[in-house]
Formats: C-alpha cells, sequence, structure tokens
C-alpha cells in the first residue's frame, strides 16, 4: 500500500545542505503496524512528513520515491496533496492540544471533519461521530460528546485524535509518538485501540516512537533509524531477537555514520557529536536491549 524507496530529504543551510534523511526505504501493507524507532533527531518525523507533504521548508524531498497504491505522492500538486492527507493519510501527534481545538466541543469537531470530507447532514455526521466514539472505547459516547477537550483525561483525549483521524476512512495513518505523553497504563490501553483498529478497519500505520517497548508490544514490522539512515529493517520480533547492529556497531558519536566506510563529520552531524555522551548512550542502549530479550 505505501511504498517509500530511497528516500532522501534535505535541509539547506546557512553552513551548507543538511541531509536529516539519507536512501531509506519501507513499505507497510494495509492492517499492518510498521514502527519507525530512533533516538531523537534520527530522521522520525522528516520521514512521516515527507511522506504526508507537510515537510517543513526550507525541506525538500531530494530523492526518492513515495507511493500510496498507485499515486505517486511526490507528483501532487498542494491541492492535491492536502485532499490527500483529508481523505487517505491522516495523521496523530504525541499532544492531543495540537490536534483538538480547546474552544470547541467534542461533537463540533467531529461533525465539522466529517462534513469537510462528505456532503453529509448535521443528524447524520453526529450519529457517524456518536458511533466513532464509541468505537474507540468512550463509554456513553452519546452524553459525553458534548464535552470540551479539556473536561476528557489525557488518554480520552487522545482517543478523540484518534477519532479524528478516522473520521475520513484513511487507508494510513502516521502516529507520531503518540502515546508519549500519557501514563504507561493508558499507554497500553491506546497501544490496544490502535492495534485493534488496523485489525478491523485494515488501516496500515506508520508508527514513530523512540521507544522500543512501544515497538515490542504492538509493531508487525520495524525500521531502526540513526543519523538518517535504516540501520535495520524486518519482523520486529526477528529484529529485537537478533539485532544485526548490537552494542559494538554503536557509532563513536551521536548521529555519526557506522561503518568502516564512515568519512570524517561536517557541518550539523559534527555540531550535534561535539555535545553528545556515547557512554551514557551505550549504558541506556544496554538497558533497552535487556527490554528487548
Ligand atoms: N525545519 C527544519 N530545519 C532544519 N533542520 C531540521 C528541521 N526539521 C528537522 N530538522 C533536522 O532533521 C533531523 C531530524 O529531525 P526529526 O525528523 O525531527 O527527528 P526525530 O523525529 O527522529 O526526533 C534533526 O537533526 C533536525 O535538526
Ligand atoms: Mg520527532
Amino acid at each position: 500500500m505505501l511504498t517509500v524507496e530511497n528516500l532522501t530529504v534535505q535541509f539547506p543551510g546557512r553552513h551548507g545542505t543538511f541531509t536529516a534523511v539519507e536512501d531509506v526505504s519501507l513499505s507497510i501493507a494495509p492492517g499492518e503496524i510498521h514502527g519507525l524507532v530512533g533516538e531523537s533527531g534520527a530522521g522520525k518525523s522528516t520521514i512521516g512528513a515527507a511522506i504526508i507533504g507537510l515537510l517543513q521548508p526550507p525541506g525538500f524531498v531530494a530523492g526518492g520515491t513515495l507511493h500510496l497504491g498507485d499515486t505517486d505522492l511526490r507528483s501532487l500538486t498542494p491541492t492535491q496533496a492536502h485532499a490527500m492527507r483529508g481523505a487517505r493519510i491522516s495523521m496523530i501527534f504525541q499532544d492531543p492540544q495540537t490536534s483538538l481545538n480547546p474552544l470547541m466541543t467534542i461533537d463540533d469537531q467531529l461533525i465539522e471533519t466529517i462534513q469537510a470530507h462528505e456532503n453529509v447532514s448535521s443528524s447524520e455526521a453526529r450519529t457517524r461521530a456518536v458511533d466513532l466514539l464509541e468505537e474507540i472505547g468512550i463509554e456513553n459516547a452519546a452524553k459525553r460528546i458534548k464535552a470540551y477537550p479539556h473536561q476528557f483525561s489525557g488518554g480520552m483525549r487522545q482517543r478523540v485524535v484518534i477519532a479524528l483521524a478516522l473520521c475520513t476512512n484513511p487507508e494510513l495513518i502516521i502516529a507520531d509518538e503518540p502515546t508519549t505523553a500519557l501514563d504507561v497504563a493508558v499507554q497500553s490501553q491506546v497501544l490496544d485501540l490502535i492495534r485493534r483498529l488496523a485489525q478491523t478497519r485494515d488501516i496500515g500505520f506508520l508508527l514513530i516512537t523512540h521507544d522500543i517497548g512501544v515497538i515490542a508490544q504492538i509493531t508487525d514490522n520495524v525500521t531502526v533509524l540513526r543519523g538518517g539512515k535504516v540501520m535495520e529493517t524486518g519482523p520486529t520480533d526477528k529484529v529485537l531477537k537478533a539485532p544485526e547492529h548490537p552494542l559494538h556497531a554503536i557509532p563513536d558519536g551521536c548521529g555519526a555514520p557506522a561503518g568502516p566506510q564512515a568519512g570524517p563529520l561536517s557541518g550539523p552531524r559534527q555540531r550535534q557529536a561535539r555535545h553528545c555522551r556515547p557512554r551514557r548512550e551505550i549504558r541506556r542502549r544496554c538497558r533497552g536491549l535487556a527490554a528487548w530479550r
């Protein structure tokens, strides 16, 4: 369904061009939850933004192809890209506050979104909105739909954001750190919901996270990103049980290219490396690896 091939994203700057994502390939089938994991700055959000056509200027796709089904996402006009975001691809962010309007009741927000994409009456949109809230696990939805976002807990708000993302029956949902702001128990419930939606609605998810626990809990396949490059990709079980890049492969510096061919660091990566603490990172990775097994 989604096919990303050799994606490269660059940010031109005063001190040269920074390659945030380099030669990244991945594909997501309907109903698949594909994890994209890596430390902060690895390029995860940039990949999500490139797919959905919302790269922040001056960032641009410098190479590669992006397809959703037969649609070439790179060839879309801005109007077509906007329509695509509405209809076939949805996005969920870490902080529900960025997706919800605090001044509007939940029902108004859902009804507005449904009506923006489909020519249905208000009462039909309302029925659909209540059904959606029930589907995502909000009890007594007909009554609670009249609440404002602040009257819901963080976990419930994130469920509402998921309901908003579902309004248009998307084929693909890009979820960027969707549970990072939530308590562990609530996080688990939201992940279960995502798993259920992938199964029942056959939606493909690109689940972006820095948390290997989240990857282990719900993803089918995973792509491990480091310094903008794919370190590893494959079925989650396989990648977590036998990482091809164990600790000895960690380069001496965040964001540094790995392997014998790696050249000297330059530009933003050099500045980044100067600020990083490899030892601390290795200890953190050790704990991460222990948790994988
Ligand atoms: N608008 C931008 N301008 C310049 N550099 C950017 C911009 N957005 C992201 N980057 C750079 O791209 C790299 C990847 O960022 P990002 O995709 O946000 O990482 P992640 O989501 O994995 O934490 C970072 O080094 C970041 O500094
Ligand atoms: Mg990010």
